[in-house]
Order: C-alpha cells, then structure tokens, then sequence
C-alpha cells in the first residue's frame, strides 16, 4: 500500500507545500510542489528580513497547502504522515511551518517527522534521478549555506565534510550584485550578465585554495571584498565598470573553487557521485564547469532541475517519505524548531 506525504516548508523566504507519493518499494513520486515567496517584498533591503518573512509565511501556509491538495487531487484525509522543516533557517519563519504541521498531525492522527532542510536539499534529487547511490557526496549550495556532506544514508547518515567559513556562495552573489547595481537577488541577473562577459578579464582570488588552508572549506568573503575594491578603483578613475567582465570573472572564481573542492573530495574519499543542490546550483557555470570536472574524473553529476534545487516543500515531503520508509520514529507533538539544526 503507498503512503501519502505532505511536506512543509518555511525555513527562510519561501513558503513551501509538497505531496510526494511512497511507493511500497521505496520510489517516490512527486505529486504537487506548490510555493508562495515573500522574496518580492525583501528586494528592497537587499536580504531576507526576518520579521517580514514570519508574517509572509502565515498569510501564504493555508492557500499554499489547498493549492497543493488541488495540484495533486488530494484530500486532507489522504495523508499519511506529515514531513516539516525543524531548522535550519530563521526562526520565527521555521515556526510557522512548524506550528502549521503539528496541527495538521493533531487534526489528522497521523505521524509528525520535524526534518533537516539541508537533508532535504539533498533528497529532493531522488524525486527527478531515484535512490542514492550509497555513499554519495552532496555540494549544498544557496543563500545561507555551502557545504560538502557525505551522504551514508539520507534518512540519516549524512556527515560534513567542509563548509564556507565566512559568506554563503550565494550571499556572495547577492552582494557582488549590489555593487555592480544588478537587482536581489543576485544570482540569476550575474549569470545572465556573465554571459556576455569575459571570464578571463579579472582574475579575482580563489578563496581557501592555498596549500595551508583546510581542504574542503570555502571563503568568499575575499572574493567578495576584491570585486568591491576592484569597481571602486574603477570608478575613482573614472571608468565605466564592465559589468558583463566583473560578473563573469567573479562567476569563474566561484565556479572554480566551488567545482574543484567538491570534485577532490569525492575522488579522495572513493565516492563516485557527486550531487549539487540549492539555489546556486541553478548556475549556468556552475553546472557546465562541474560536468566538465565529473566527466574528466569518472564521477556521476546529479543536479536537480532549478525549481527543485531552490527552497520548496517537494524536497520536505521527499525526505520525509524516505524517512518513514527507514521507519524511523516520529517527532513528538512538542517539536519546536531549531535555528542551529546541524545536519
Ligand atoms: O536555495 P535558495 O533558493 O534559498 C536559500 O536557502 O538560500 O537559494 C537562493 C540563492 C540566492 O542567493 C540566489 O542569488 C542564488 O541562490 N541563485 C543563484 C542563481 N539562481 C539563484 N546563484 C547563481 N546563479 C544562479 N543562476
Ligand atoms: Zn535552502
């Protein structure tokens, strides 16, 4: 008999409601990914306001879950356990969903699994390319996080192997944005501009590459910091910045670092997948570097398509429906969230 998994999400600016199906041998079937974001209303102070998000997430919970429902020609009463995200993430935002899921269980009877947003930036993958290999190497790569976890089992075994230990790879983009006067986020106008731009024309400095730096951590505030002085110098002389340059010499540094680390960690450690997930990972470069490097070292590049790789309730419900078929024990009706979750 196949279960029904609702997923919530609410950890940052959007508000996420999924339904995935269990299949009685482990697939998982993505039914409806239904997702409200407040990103519009942020745009204007450059970053996620947290008091502004908490109250997006309220008014959109209830209309998002019966768009769901309607998506997926569901009923309420179809549901046979409930995934919601515990943390990491704002917490005034993860409230939200969190209270939304509890009485959603309350009301249904049904189990409750407060889950790992990064867990599930990784699982939602399963939805479009199935299981995991065992083990496989996730690169997490979005507006609050960087990170490299080995992935033993993702209803539970997943490992930090390095993490940025300063800006976010998508932070970073969304302040090179500013300073080159593109709009917030800035990831996709970057890419974009990058396009027309040379990689080569600045070389701006790699971050955590030196031999004494830890292996698999990443910096980007350097970076960061160099494309600022380096449009400011211009600008003293006078000069027009070339935006399409700066975008796409600045794109190259991340792409490179990011592809490098993450292609050397799976080739030392004998992992012979490498999946990249989150909101950066919708980069053009990002992704033709990473095949570039995967298929030069035998290693299997799965990416999620960009609706799943950005935050959404589809990657809650498909993480939650591999942890009830690893039959773990569900979360108590006291769960709170947790800012600080580790993974
Ligand atoms: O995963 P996500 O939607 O939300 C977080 O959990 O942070 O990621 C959002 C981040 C933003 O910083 C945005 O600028 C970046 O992903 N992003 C991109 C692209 N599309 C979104 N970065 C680079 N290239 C893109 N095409
Ligand atoms: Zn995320």
């Amino acid at each position: 008999m196949s279960r029904i998994i609702l997923g919530i999400e609410s950890s940052c600016d959007e508000t996420g409601v999924g339904l995935v199906r269990l299949h009685d041998g482990g697939a998982v079937e993505l039914l409806a990914d239904e997702v409200a974001s407040s990103v519009e209303q942020h745009a204007r102070f450059g970053g996620v306001v947290p008091e502004v998000a908490s109250r997006a997430h309220l008014e959109a919970m209830r209309p998002t879950a019966e768009r769901a429902f309607a998506t997926a020609g569901l009923r309420l009463s179809d549901v046979d356990a409930i995934a919601v995200t515990a943390g990491p993430g704002l917490a005034g935002a993860l409230l939200v969903g969190v209270s939304a899921a509890k009485a959603y269980a309350a009301a249904l009877d049904v189990p409750l699994y407060g889950v790992n947003h990064l867990a599930g930036h990784i699982a939602v993958d399963t939805l479009q390319h199935g299981p995991l290999p065992k083990p496989c190497l996730a690169m997490l790569v979005s507006g609050g996080h960087t990170q490299l976890l080995r992935v033993d089992d993702i209803a539970g075994e997943i490992t930090e192997i390095g993490s940025t230990v300063d800006d976010a790879a998508g932070e970073a983009y969304d302040k090179v944005a500013r300073v080159l006067g593109l709009p917030y986020p800035g990831g996709p106008p970057i890419d974009k501009a990058a396009r027309e731009g040379d990689p080569t024309a600045i070389d701006f400095p790699r971050g955590m590459t030196g031999p004494r730096d830890a292996k698999f951590d990443f910096s980007f505030s350097g970076l960061k910091t160099a494309v600022a002085r380096w449009v400011e110098n211009a600008e003293r002389r006078g000069e027009e910045i070339p935006v399409n340059d700066v975008a796409a010499s600045f794109q190259e540094a991340v792409a490179d670092v990011l592809t490098a680390k993450a292609v050397r960690a799976a080739t030392e450690m004998g992992i012979g997948t490498l999946v990249i997930s989150g909101g950066v990972a919708a980069n053009s470069r990002l992704s033709s570097l990473a095949r570039e490097r995967c298929e030069a070292a035998g290693i299997e590049l799965r990416v999620p398509r960009p609706r799943l790789c950005t935050d959404n309730g589809a990657m809650i419900a498909a993480l939650g429906a591999h942890v009830v078929a690893a039959e773990k024990k569900p979360s108590a009706l006291d769960l709170s969230a947790n800012p600080a979750l580790p993974v």
